[in-house]
């Protein structure tokens, strides 16, 4: 009986994660450039650090979660991520990183888990590659950040996506925001879905959010929050435009965008593209200058963005990518001496540093010839018991469909030559 995976959790398989890799340097390099060090977390993390951060109205918090109990004595509950920072952060507080350096410019890649409904674009086990700054409050990193993003959008070939921008707000103006909004909402009560009815007192705001007719025509003509920021927020907002306009970054405003996660205050964002279909979101983030403290810490502000891995892959189609590693070599050989002789010289070869295959098994020339053409090798080293008596292989170079022989006392430092000239001329192509 064949076991098959779990539903919404898919494997990348060869000839996808070459794409992924892809996407994993540029983004490294991007963090590298903007100064950011990489952080590693736990998957598993205790279920109150979730509920307390991503807020316990949320959809994530309420529904989606894969939660269960640990085999200790008090039956612990634990979660496995559905996102990445109120890890870092958790981590951040625990280490104390903010001691030795008060600004943090941190990011991660790795799994989410959330039990969502599959669909295009959304699995239950999905890739983020996140970024948090710790320990700046200002604009300017808010502005950077969202650079950052478009800079690594260039350099991986992806466009036609939408920057949509809003304020939350803070604790000082939000609250009013939210008294308005349910006023709003009271007053049409009965016209949202009975998941907005019911959690309307505790997160209104979770009601701009809902993907329901009902509810999002009732919210069309609802109250926006931009209307209600105080002179702080507004001032911290106009700044984030103003630079994104001085950098032309392009944007769109967006005051019904409040996100699935409770922790943002002031500037938050999403990358959309239309060729996603309903889960439209690339990358998104925001502000969270109350979350160290509430998971415990001192009061340091923070921001980051998250970007979603499977999502990238799909718009830039390079599921069936043409990168694939290839041979730099492939070794032909012919009869038990050729073989006996082969092995070592490949394992000589590849620690010298370069890419070559062998067969296991003996096989005609020709169906050898077949297999390096098919692996892509630059070139084919063929040796038989002729060849060995000789002392002098043939070689065959691939592109340029010449044939020449060599000496194989010295194949090493001759092939090392040879590949690097071939590597040139391949890369050209
Ligand atoms: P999020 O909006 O929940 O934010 O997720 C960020 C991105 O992860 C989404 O825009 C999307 O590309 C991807 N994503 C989310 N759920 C799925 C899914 N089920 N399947 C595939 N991709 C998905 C956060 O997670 C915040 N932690 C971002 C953040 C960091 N805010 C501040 N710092």
């Amino acid at each position: 009986m064949k076991i098959s995976g779990i539903k919404g959790f898919s494997d990348v398989l060869p000839g996808e994660t070459e794409a992924w890799q892809f996407i994993e340097e540029r983004a490294r390099e991007i963090f590298a450039r903007y100064n950011f060090s990489e952080i590693r977390i736990p998957i598993l993390e205790k279920t109150e650090l979730f509920s307390r951060s991503i807020g316990e109205t949320t959809d994530i918090v309420e529904k989606e979660m894969y939660t269960f109990a640990d085999q200790d004595a008090k039956g612990s509950l634990l979660t496995l991520r559905p996102e990445g920072t109120a890890g870092v952060v958790r981590a951040y507080v625990e280490a104390e990183l903010y001691q030795v350096e008060p600004v943090r410019k941190l990011f991660y890649l790795g799994p989410m888990f959330r039990r969502e409904r599959p669909q295009k674009g959304r699995l239950r086990q999905f890739y983020q590659i996140g970024a948090e700054v710790l320990g700046r409050g200002d604009p300017l990193v808010d502005a950077e950040l969202l650079l950052l993003l478009s800079d690594f959008f260039v350099t991986v070939g992806l466009d036609g996506l939408t920057l949509e921008l809003n304020s939350l707000g803070d604790v000082q103006c939000r609250p009013r925001y939210r008294q308005a909004l349910l006023a709003f909402l009271k007053e049409r009560g009965k016209k949202l879905c009975a998941n907005c009815q019911r959690r309307m007192d505790r997160n209104p705001l979770r009601v701009l959010d809902c993907k329901e007719e009902g509810c999002m025509k009732v919210t069309q003509e609802a109250p926006s929050i931009l209307g209600f920021l105080c002179t702080a927020c507004q001032d911290h907002f106009e700044a984030v435009e103003r630079l994104l306009r001085e950098t032309r970054l392009d944007y769109k405003l967006n005051p019904r965008m409040v996100r699935g996660l409770d922790y943002y205050c002031r500037t938050t964002f999403e990358w959309t593209s239309a060729r996603l279909g309903s889960q439209n979101a690339v990358a998104a983030g925001g502000r969270y200058d109350g979350l160290v403290q509430d998971l415990g810490g001192p009061s340091i502000p923070g921001v980051g963005f998250a970007m979603g891995m499977e999502r990238i892959v799909l718009l830039l189609g390079m599921k069936e990518t043409k990168r694939a590693p290839r041979p730099s070599l492939y070794l032909a050989w012919v009869g038990a001496p050729a073989e006996a002789w082969a092995f070592p010289v490949v394992h000589r070869l590849r620690r010298a540093g370069i890419a070559v295959e062998m067969e296991g098994e003996e096989r005609s020339l020709k169906s050898q010839m077949r297999r390096a053409d098919k692996l892509g090798a630059k070139l084919v080293l063929i040796v038989g018991e002729e060849e060995l008596r000789a002392g002098k292989g043939i070689i065959r170079d691939m592109d340029r469909k010449e044939q020449f022989e060599v000496s194989l006392d010295r194949i090493e430092e001759d092939l090392s030559k040879r590949l690097v000239t071939a590597n040139h001329e391949h890369e050209a192509r």
